[in-house]
């Protein structure tokens, strides 16, 4: 299938791009990037799209199928200025490497029972859906370059008063970048950097 000129290829144990998916990728301004991370790529869509602004790709996913059909996809559209590997949210990071873009949509479902399979991983987000917010709140600064911007997805199922508190608490700028209210849900995209007395 074409998207946003891209050739997609699916896997049914991988998250295919969706209303999210699309959300994030209208949001994220790649204007100044050299580089960008991108954490659980899944079908590798908003890498690929970023790899056509920016000069050097990066991201990382904990599901290998993933992993395959990033790559596949690089592949088909020829694209070679990403490097997909597997990681833990952060874990296979250096310390000291920093990104002017890093991109997360995370599993965000509240969900108490341990995922299953692979694809679970899309959608599991702990039992109140924030698991993955948070551990990617707690880390992310480290790896953000000084005038970087971080994006995060967010649904109302996690409440975003939790995110904002944290942002404000620990005196990031945020902004809120879109939104889309669906059916049982609304999805918000963060757009979050240093605060501008920190940098300058
Ligand atoms: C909601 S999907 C988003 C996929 C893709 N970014 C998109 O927007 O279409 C979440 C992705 O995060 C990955 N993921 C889940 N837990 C992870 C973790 N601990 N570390 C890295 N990636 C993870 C999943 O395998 C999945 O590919």
């Amino acid at each position: 299938m074409e998207i946003l000129d891209l050739k997609i290829e699916y896997d049914e144990r991988v998250y295919p791009p969706s209303e999210d998916t699309y959300l994030l990728i209208e949001s994220i301004n790649p204007i100044n990037s050299q580089n960008a991370l991108e954490i659980g790529p899944g079908s590798g869509i908003i890498s690929l799209h970023l790899a056509n602004h920016i000069d050097r790709v990066f991201a990382c996913d904990i599901n290998p199928y993933s992993l395959f059909l990033s790559k596949r996809n690089a592949n088909i559209n020829s694209i070679k200025n990403v490097h997909f590997f597997s990681s833990n949210i952060f874990s296979s990071i250096k310390s000291g490497a920093l990104f002017d873009i890093i991109v997360f949509n995370p599993p965000y479902l509240p969900v108490e029972s341990p995922p299953k399979k692979l694809i679970d991983l899309s959608y599991h987000g702990g039992i109140d859906g924030g698991d993955h917010i948070r551990a990617f709140l707690n880390d992310f600064c480290h790896y953000l370059s000084k005038y970087g911007r971080a994006y995060l997805l967010q649904s109302s199922l996690y409440p975003l008063d939790k995110t904002i508190e944290y942002l404000i608490s620990n005196k990031f700028e945020y902004i809120i970048k879109k939104s889309l209210k669906l059916d049982f849900e609304t999805l918000y995209v963060l757009e979050i950097s240093f605060f501008k007395d920190d940098v300058f």
